[in-house]
């Protein structure tokens, strides 16, 4: 059944249409709230945010998603939390809301950005949803305010501590290149793939949850070791050594933050100087970091990377985004990418109880 469009759906037509693409991280994982190094880039698939101005202080939004809802509704000032997508609309406008006037507006969303993968779906939202809002009132934000703006809708309205990696990647990151982040800072610079090698990107089917317990568990572990450390943040570890003296489990979440950081910065050599299969050990290295001292992966997605590395014209693969489910990423050669990718997921659906599926290539 064909889904509604805006003028269907609000009986107007719309007045503006911002996208933003959903992300892949390279390399560089649980390293953006430790003021440390990402390697995130864009993937294929994206989120569209069609809207109009209204006359009053309603948002009425809507999603391809959920095919069957009406528009949910809320209004500008009195945003509350309840569980679902739009409070990531909400967070925005709340947070935009708070120094500009907004009025109101009607949006309808639509994505190919998987939800739970590891992809940042809500990511996609907030930047997207963020550029309508910011073209419909001609505010005067650039793509890294956005980002941060995104974040903040997170961390403050949904009540997610993630890091800006995933808002800045949605707001900044293209399909070409890695967007290498230096968290601390924001500067960034695009370090463009080697033309003989592609992205691979395999969802495991099983599916992580932020807001849950996790992530928070290690970003305070993370917190707590930075300060038995003596450091503002494990960025500043200067010798890996030093993490030895920290009691388990913290000794080997900081070993984790520490030695990835050193690996974006040796990923982004390696590829610019066109040295893939030095960018895959580095992958693989970073797996068994995630695996063995941050644990943050499931059995299914070990299974995943191992078969993954397996296959003919792969360099290397590991786990991508929060963990504890989603998605895995693997370099591989550009002309073997799409085979190799049908060909991961097809043995790992038959091997598990698990659905692969390949998202990119796309
Ligand atoms: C999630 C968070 C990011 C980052 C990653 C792990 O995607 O949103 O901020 O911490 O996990 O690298």
């Amino acid at each position: 059944m064909p889904v509604p469009s805006f003028q269907e759906l609000f009986g107007v037509p719309p007045t503006t249409s911002a996208e933003a693409p959903g992300r892949v991280n390279l390399i560089g994982e649980h390293t953006d709230y430790n003021g440390g190094f990402v390697l995130p880039a864009a993937i294929p698939q994206r989120t569209r945010v069609e809207a109009a101005a209204r006359a009053d202080t309603t948002v009425r939004l809507w999603s391809a998603q959920f095919p069957d809802e009406a528009p949910h509704s809320f209004r500008l000032g009195s945003e509350e939390r309840t569980g679902g997508w739009i409070d990531y609309v909400k967070g925005l406008t709340r947070i935009l809301g708070s120094h500009t006037s907004l009025r109101g507006f009607d949006a309808r969303v639509e994505s190919g950005v998987p939800v739970g993968s590891g992809l940042s779906s809500s990511a996609a939202l907030e930047i997207a949803a963020g550029r309508a809002i910011r073209t419909l009132f001609g505010l005067a934000l650039d793509d890294v305010e956005l980002a941060r703006v995104g974040q903040r809708a997170e961390n403050e309205f949904v009540g997610a501590p993630v890091g800006i990696m995933d808002q800045m990647a949605c707001s900044l990151a293209d399909t070409t290149t890695a967007l290498f982040l230096d968290t601390r800072t924001l500067a960034y610079d695009r370090v463009p793939l080697p033309p003989e090698a592609a992205l691979v990107v395999i969802d495991s089917g099983t599916s992580h949850d932020h807001a849950a317990g996790d992530y928070r568990v290690r970003r305070s572990e993370c917190m707590e070791a930075a300060r038995l450390l003596g450091v503002n943040e494990l960025r500043d570890v200067a010798d890996v050594q030093e993490v030895l003296r920290l009691p388990s489990p913290l000794n080997r979440r900081a070993r984790h933050v520490v030695t990835e950081n050193a690996r974006v910065l040796a990923t982004v050599e390696a590829l610019r100087s066109g040295d893939c299969r030095r960018v895959g050990r580095l992958f693989s290295e970073s797996h068994a970091s995630m695996r063995d001292d941050f644990e943050i992966s499931i059995r299914a997605i070990d299974d995943l990377v191992e078969l993954a590395c397996r296959v003919q014209g792969v360099y290397g693969a590991r786990l991508t985004g929060g963990g504890f489910g989603g998605s895995i990423v693997a370099l591989a050669h550009a002309s073997a990418a799409r085979d190799a990718a049908d060909e991961i997921a097809r043995t790992y659906t038959q091997q598990t109880a698990n659905r692969g599926r390949r998202l990119v290539p796309q």
